[in-house]
Formats: structure tokens, C-alpha cells, sequence
């Protein structure tokens, strides 16, 4: 396990935590939009991004989920921290358009915008789109919702000076794709459904999402940068649906994410660091 302490060039190691990351950052006057924040990677970028004064709006599927996190977020932090929660299915272009105008009611600039939420699933299974739904959640999802909320981050960052910064979570999963990259006859044909595949190559979509549209931002001189991020191996809910092998090299029907971390710090060096700050 040496090599998880074993810091890189960022000064920070993967047993680093977000506090530890974030320290001495300040976001205050900064908003951010987090998908998939009642729980896990979510729920942990949330809770340090309102703990360094940043305002989050949490993009959540489940919105009870989303108040209880958002009531946790308040409890902890002294002083108050400025939590929204929002309704939004990433599987369904509708909810996509529906968030957008949510958003935008709220009258908000956005800074930050951090495509996290993902779904790892074993079936194959379809979006309301009729969309394989690794890739209508995974990518589809948040490739509409940073067009729509692209011209809110341009506007904010002129007014500001800041750098605006979108962050697509993605995995190393990416590499377990088809030999040919992104399949698209895949995302309608169900035939030889492979799930770690069509995970795979939803999170390669994320990178190449990313890349690209860094090259036009870069083009039309805009000062908000696309990334990509690999958080890293958690146990978090993403793996509900999946089985692990046991000691006894059985099947365990136990998802991995159950009980085994309740509180854990997450890993997480592209959120923010201290060039967001002022
Ligand atoms: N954990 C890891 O080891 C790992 C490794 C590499 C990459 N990642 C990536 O990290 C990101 C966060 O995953 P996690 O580990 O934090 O998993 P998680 O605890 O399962 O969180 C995923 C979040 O995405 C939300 N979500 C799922 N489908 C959605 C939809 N259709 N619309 C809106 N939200 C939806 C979930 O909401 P519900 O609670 O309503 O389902 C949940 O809040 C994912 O993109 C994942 O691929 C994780």
C-alpha cells in the first residue's frame, strides 16, 4: 500500500483527503452545481465544497435524499453553508432541459460545474430516451446539461475574472471499451450486452467530452477549463449492483458499497484548489 501514501507532484497523495486538498481555499462567492450529491463522491465534494464557503446547488435524482445531505451539509458547518437542492434524472434529456430552468430561476452564476453522478449497472437496461443507460446517465445526461449551463459559466467568469471549471468524473474504467473506442450502435442495440463495457465506454465518452470541449473553450478564448477525474477506488453505492468475490472465493451477493466505509474522506484533487481562490 505504499504507493497510496506516496504523494505526487501536487504535493497531495491518494490517502489525501478533500479537507486536507481544499485547505486555506476560499470559495466564498463562487457557485457550484454538483450532480449525484446525496451520496458518496457527491455528497463529500458538496459537504467541502460548502465548508470552504462555496454556494452548492445539489443536482440530485432523489430529493429527499438530497434534503437529508443538504441538512447534514447545515448541521456540520458553523455559520451556515448555502445549500440548494434540485431535481434531476441525468437518464431523461426532459429532466436535463427541466434542471436547466430550474437553475436558472435561482438567478445564480455558475463557476463550477461538477459532473459526478454515475450509475454502474448489471443489466441492460434503457432509458426513458430508449438510450443504453450507462450511457444516457453517464454521459448523455451531463453532455446536455453543460451545453445548457455553458453560457450561465461564460457570463459568470467574464464578470467574475475567475476561472470557470467544469469536472467530468470519469474512471479508469474508460479503458475497458470496444477496440474501436465508442461503439454508437451499442447505445440502441442491446445484443451482447456487456455491462462493464458500456460503463467503460460511457466514462470514455466523459473523457473525450472533456477534451474536446477544452479545445474549443481554449479556441474561442474563454476562461473556464474542462477536466477529467478518476477519484479512485471508493466503496461507495456505485457498486450496489455488483457482487464480489469472497475468501472463499464464492460469490458474495454482498454489493461492496454496504457498510464497509460510512465515513469516509474522499480523494479529490480536481474540485478545487487554491487557483479557484481570489
Ligand atoms: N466509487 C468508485 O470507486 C469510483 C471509481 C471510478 C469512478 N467513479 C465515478 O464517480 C462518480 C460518483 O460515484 P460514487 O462512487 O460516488 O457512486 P454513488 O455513491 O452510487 O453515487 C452516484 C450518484 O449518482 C446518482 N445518479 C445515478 N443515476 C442518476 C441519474 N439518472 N440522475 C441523477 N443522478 C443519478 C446517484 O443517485 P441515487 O442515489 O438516486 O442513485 C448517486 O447520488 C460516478 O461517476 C462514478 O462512475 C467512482
Amino acid at each position: 500500500m505504499w504507493w497510496f501514501y506516496r504523494k505526487g507532484p501536487s504535493g497531495f497523495s491518494g490517502a489525501s483527503t478533500a479537507e486536507e486538498v481544499t485547505a486555506g481555499a476560499d470559495g466564498r462567492g463562487l457557485v457550484a452545481v454538483i450532480t449525484g450529491a446525496s451520496n458518496g463522491i457527491g455528497q463529500e465534494t458538496a459537504r467541502v465544497l460548502a465548508l470552504r464557503g462555496v454556494h452548492v446547488v445539489m443536482a440530485v435524482r432523489d430529493v429527499s435524499a438530497g434534503i437529508r445531505a443538504k441538512e447534514a451539509i447545515q448541521a456540520e458547518i458553523c455559520g451556515g453553508a448555502e445549500v440548494d437542492v434540485l431535481q434531476l434524472d441525468l437518464s431523461s434529456m426532459a429532466s436535463v432541459r427541466r434542471f436547466a430552468t430550474e437553475f436558472g430561476s435561482l438567478n445564480l452564476p455558475l463557476n463550477i460545474l461538477i459532473n459526478n453522478a454515475g450509475v454502474m449497472t448489471r443489466d441492460c437496461t434503457r432509458s426513458c430516451d430508449g438510450l443504453e443507460l450507462h450511457f444516457a446517465t453517464n454521459h448523455i445526461g451531463h453532455f446536455l446539461l453543460t451545453i445548457l449551463l455553458l453560457e450561465n459559466m461564460k457570463n459568470a467568469c467574464q464578470d467574475s475574472g475567475i476561472e470557470g471549471r467544469i469536472i467530468n468524473v470519469s474512471s479508469s474504467g474508460h479503458i475497458m471499451t470496444y477496440p474501436e473506442g465508442i461503439c454508437f450502435d451499442k447505445v440502441h442495440d442491446p445484443s451482447g450486452f456487456n455491462s462493464f463495457i458500456a460503463y467503460g465506454q460511457s466514462k470514455l465518452a466523459n473523457i473525450l467530452h472533456s477534451n474536446e470541449l477544452s479545445r474549443i473553450l481554449k479556441e474561442e478564448g474563454v476562461n473556464i477549463s474542462a477536466n477529467t477525474v478518476h477519484p479512485g477506488i471508493i466503496m461507495t453505492s456505485l457498486f450496489r449492483n455488483r457482487t464480489i468475490v469472497n475468501g472463499n472465493s464464492q460469490i458474495s451477493e454482498r454489493p461492496c458499497g454496504q457498510g464497509i466505509l460510512k465515513r469516509y474522506r474522499i480523494i479529490l484533487q480536481v474540485p478545487m484548489d487554491c487557483k479557484l481562490c481570489r
